[in-house]
């Protein structure tokens, strides 16, 4: 009887192999070898090979349920089970979208699994421990077994899997697809302008409460959060234009102006300027009346008021816009005009040497 170094037998039966010379325990071999049902029974096999099959059209068709939820489901829009824009639209189109997709990927990974446990050559291989880099005779052999591999696989015997897998596999794709076909136009240049410069003239108005802020309003040291006058609920893209338009307006005394053109752009100290961070767009909200700096709370960029709100410290790339304003005949301030550039972060090409 011949025994191989796993201590299992030609026979199939299983030995212990004495230890080598320097101690260690006997391998206690591999248990002997069960067949699996598909092994030996052919109609075992083929009602394997159907349910996998149906697994990875059952992928498709959760591909198909989550296509169709997200145009007929939808949060905002059509919505077979909910009256549009409602909270129950929300819900309904994230469980069936949501639903569709864990179907799609759920059953491509349990048909690969079913595939490989009931149909895949199973048979328990013994290799030893050898060089990492193998000699060309050993990398041949290994090349060839492979090949054998793929043979006795029977992926090329198995076609209807291959075709049904091919089919799952190229219909999930589609899912990431399909929102992407209604991501909608390009911005243009909507970023470059911002409600101010759509009427100028506009006067400043606190935000929230939306009541114009006079000159005389504006203590020294003080800070006001502001919007548009004009800007209201009725505004077309109304939360768009409000992210763009926020700005702040602090008073100094003109006489620590550093920034000449800057103080120009103001009226008796007091400047406005975007408050969106030009590092990622947090809100820049935070004044120090002693130090003239405003800080963005999110990673700390700091920009000096006093010097065209120039950055003296942090990631900010450029100084944040300044809105040029005036003061109206009735006392109230107003904007002259746009911010001269586009306001907020991915326009870190502008003003790198600021
Ligand atoms: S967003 Fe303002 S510092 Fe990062």
């Amino acid at each position: 009887m011949n025994t191989n170094p796993d201590g299992t037998t030609s026979e199939g039966t299983v030995t212990a192999v004495a230890p080598k010379e320097g101690g260690g325990f006997p391998n206690p071999g591999l248990p002997p070898h069960v067949h699996r049902q598909a092994d030996v029974s052919r109609s075992a096999e083929k009602r394997a090979e159907r349910l996998v099959a149906g697994m990875f059209l059952l992928s498709v068709v959760g591909t198909a349920i989550f296509i169709a939820a997200y145009f007929l489901v939808t949060p905002t829009g059509t919505n077979i089970f909910a009256a549009e824009g409602s909270p129950k639209a929300l819900w309904w189109s994230n469980l069936v979208a949501g639903l569709g997709l864990a179907i799609a990927v759920f059953f491509i990974g349990a048909a690969a699994v079913h595939w490989a446990k009931t149909l895949m050559p199973d048979e328990e291989m013994v290799e030893e421990r050898h060089d990492i880099r193998s000699s060309d005779e050993v990398r041949e052999v290994a090349a060839g077994i492979i090949t054998d591999g793929l043979e006795e696989s029977g992926i090329a015997r198995r076609p209807l899997i291959v075709t049904a897998m091919v089919a799952s596999l190229a219909a999930l794709p589609i899912a990431v697809l399909a929102p992407l076909s209604t991501l909608g136009p390009l911005p243009g240049n909507k970023l470059h302008h911002t409600f101010w410069g759509q009427n100028p003239g506009q006067r400043l108005a606190r935000d929230h409460d939306g009541t114009p802020i006079k000159l005389s309003d504006v203590a020294m040291n003080s800070i006001f959060h502001v919007m548009p006058e004009g800007l209201t609920d009725e505004t077309p893209h109304f939360m768009e234009e409000r992210a763009k338009a926020a700005t702040v307006i602090v008073r100094i005394d003109p006489k620590l102006a550093k920034n000449d053109e800057s103080l120009a752009n103001g009226v008796e100290g007091v400047l406005a300027f975007s408050k969106i961070c030009t590092h990622v767009g947090c809100p820049v909200a935070l004044y120090e009346q002693q130090t003239h700096h405003m800080l963005c709370p999110c990673h700390q960029s700091t920009f000096d008021v006093t010097d065209g709100a120039k950055v003296i410290f942090g990631p900010a790339h450029r100084p944040l816009p300044q809105l040029p304003i005036d003061v109206d005949d009735e006392g109230y301030l107003v904007a002259s005009g746009d911010f001269p550039e586009p306001i907020g972060p991915s326009f870190w090409n502008l003003h790198k040497d600021k």
